[in-house]
């Protein structure tokens, strides 16, 4: 074989005059009469051959040259040359061609079912259907944007490891076969051969793990690692996930923040050549409150405001039945009817009826009844005038109501009434569809919109599940509570729901453009407080002792104070790509319904081989 001296996106005017040799796929192919020219590519780029009778190529290369199709393997030798009138400025090994003496062909392929080309702008050319490239990954991987995300994914490992080892921490492997823990999502489960009638669990996240090392004395640990967490896949989550997983030990929240904000503006600037600014925080109630999720995007200043006290004074059945609900319950009590409003700068002209109608069954999907509607429009003299939808019910407080809102004419204002935790995250996610109707969400940050990055903490510790009535871990169980809360949480009654509720923990999350790309917690290294932690969630002393007795005793054994968080490396990736969808960012991701379209995995496997591990199977076999 001819081995390659370069790879295809070395040569530069220098080498004019050299003979060299290259490997790789054919790119393009294009015959002009009696020239035959082939892009050939490898990962590093693309080089122009030429196969010219003028330069002594014989006849017999020629033949050769001509059966090549694109994708074909091919090994070369040549001298590199000028390209003269013809420089290629979009290439970096424009200036020069190869004109070949030999080729081997190395692999002929057969008819790909697609070809590796990017999309060009003017739609030329198009991508292959994501199935399509799925199944036949190989071939979607050899295009150079895809090169270029898996690179950009590789630098972002090595940035990591530098950042972390700088600052003392060890790269430390966790078990992959682990046990059931209950971090919130479905697990994925592995029969023991061994012990008939067990399971394995694949970790969710490497948690508890990462904190038993710093009962071992490991001070710092690092690991990129592979969570499983068996949900249905969605754009930006994935069943097989990679995060950059932390604990130190000795630290309170601040330290931890200080440390990961060091990392993300590490990040950054050795990835996008940005300087992050210190990254403003923001508290769980205020992101609720004016953003209706625990995750704003902040790029546009589109506030809900709570007018409950106003909507109360308003001749309005439905928000008037509303406010009845809950009203023994104090203030933030997610049962507490309220009614939420979000002013729309110049949503009069802009949200049309037929648009504003549509809301009504967006919000029905988070559970609310509906959207009520009013523009502030241009009076006949010249006053702002409330017009359409609930105007009517407004017109005796028009005053109060313009005022309260801070309303222009050309505005216009939606209205949830509801439940707390259904008004809240109905008007939350229609913030997010009308910046999208009224196209003010700018370009992500690697298409040169902004980065905006924010820290939310404060979050509340529990919160009631609405399905079981039980009280459930807002981040995880072994999230501490906030210093000041500590004594609070330890004095608080199992039952006293109003003290439950509103005990804060020291958890904290990092928002880029409304994604929650990090999360973590101080954690709980206080045997007493861990067990109340778990008394609150409903296990008895018993099931905590089965489930956690290797934690609850490390716990016992000089637990140092610790903290932690976990980045999740796939949604880095994404951001720096400029890309919504996750699959884009991992080399052989699984479709919305958890498959690998190329392995077709998961398969059925042969009775056998289930009666190995103790299974048997209900389901039908094909
Ligand atoms: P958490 O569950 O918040 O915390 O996960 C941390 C980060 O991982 C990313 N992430 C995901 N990415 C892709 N697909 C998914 N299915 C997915 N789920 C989560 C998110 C998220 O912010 N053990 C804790 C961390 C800790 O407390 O230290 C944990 O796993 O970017």
């Amino acid at each position: 074989m001819l081995l390659r001296s370069h790879t295809c996106g070395q040569l530069r005017h220098d080498h004019v005059g050299q003979v060299i040799r290259l490997n790789g796929w054919v790119n393009s192919y294009r015959d002009h009469g009696n020239l035959i020219f082939i892009d050939l590519r490898d990962r590093f780029g693309i080089t122009q051959l030429v196969f010219d009778p003028d330069d002594g190529v014989p006849a017999s290369l020629m033949e050769q040259a001509d059966k090549l199709r694109n994708e074909d393997v091919i090994a070369i030798e040549g001298k590199v040359r000028a390209r003269i009138g013809g420089e290629n400025p979009k290439l970096a090994t424009g200036k020069v061609e190869i004109v070949v003496t030999s080729l081997q062909v190395l692999n002929k392929t057969a008819n790909p079912p697609f070809l590796p080309e990017d999309p060009t702008a003017d739609g030329k050319i198009t991508l292959a259907n994501e199935e399509l490239r799925l199944t036949h990954r190989y071939i979607d991987l050899r295009r150079p944007s895809m090169q270029r995300i898996l690179g950009l994914r590789h630098k972002l490992y090595q940035t990591t490891r530098r950042y972390f080892d700088e600052n003392g921490f060890l790269e430390i492997e966790t078990p992959v076969l682990y046990k059931s823990t209950p971090e919130g999502a479905r697990e994925f489960l592995v029969p023991s051969r061994h012990v008939a009638g067990t399971f394995y669990a694949l970790p969710q996240s490497p948690q508890l793990f990462k904190q038993i090392l710093m009962v071992s004395g490991c001070d710092r640990y690092m690991q990129i690692c592979r969570c499983f967490r068996d949900e249905d896949p969605r754009a930006d989550r994935q069943s097989e996930f990679t995060q950059i997983d932390l604990e130190m030990s000795f630290v309170r929240r601040d330290q931890i923040m200080d440390m990961m904000e060091g990392f993300v503006r590490r990040l950054w600037k050795d990835l996008a050549g940005v300087d992050v600014p210190p990254i403003q925080r923001m508290d769980y109630r205020t992101a609720m409150e004016d953003y209706g999720i625990d995750r704003p995007d902040t790029r546009y200043d589109l506030r809900i405001k709570d007018i409950s006290d106003f909507a109360s004074k308003l001749d309005f059945g439905v928000f008037k039945s509303v406010l009845e609900k809950g009203k023994d319950r104090p203030r933030f009590y997610s049962k507490k009817g309220v009614v939420k409003a979000l002013r729309v700068p110049g949503g009069a002209d802009k949200l049309t009826r037929k648009i504003t109608d549509g809301y009504t069954e967006f919000v029905k999907g988070f559970g609310a009844g509906g959207v009520a509607v009013v523009k502030v429009i241009k009076g006949d003299d010249g006053a702002p005038k409330l017009d359409t939808g609930i105007a009517k019910f407004l017109e005796p407080l028009k005053a109060e109501f313009l005022q309260l809102l801070g309303c222009q004419i050309g505005d216009t204002v939606l209205f949830v009434a509801d439940t707390y935790s259904i008004a809240t995250k109905a008007i939350g996610e229609l913030r997010q569809k009308v910046a999208r109707d009224m196209g003010i969400v700018p370009k992500p940050g690697a298409e040169g919109g902004p980065w905006n990055f924010l820290w939310v903490v404060d979050f509340p510790m529990f919160e009631k599940n609405k399905d079981t009535g039980k009280w459930v871990a807002m981040h995880h169980p072994f999230t501490s509570p906030r210093d000041d809360q500590m004594q609070a949480f330890l004095n608080a009654d199992v039952d006293d729901e109003v003290t439950i509720e509103g005990i804060v923990s020291a958890g904290y999350d990092i928002v880029l453009n409304g994604q929650e790309i990090a999360g973590g917690s101080v954690r709980i290294h206080d045997q007493a407080v861990q067990s109340k932690v778990f008394r609150l969630l409903g296990l008895t002393p018993e099931q905590a002792k089965e489930k956690f007795s290797f934690l609850l005793e490390a716990l016992s054994f000089g637990a140092p104070p610790h903290a932690g968080i976990a980045f999740g490396l796939d949604r880095l990736v994404m951001n720096f790509v400029g890309t919504d969808n996750i699959r884009d960012v991992i080399a052989f991701p699984k479709t919305q319904v958890g498959s690998d379209l190329m392995t077709k995995a998961p398969s059925h496997v042969p009775a056998a081989q289930l009666k190995d591990v103790h299974v048997q199977s209900i389901a039908q076999q094909p």
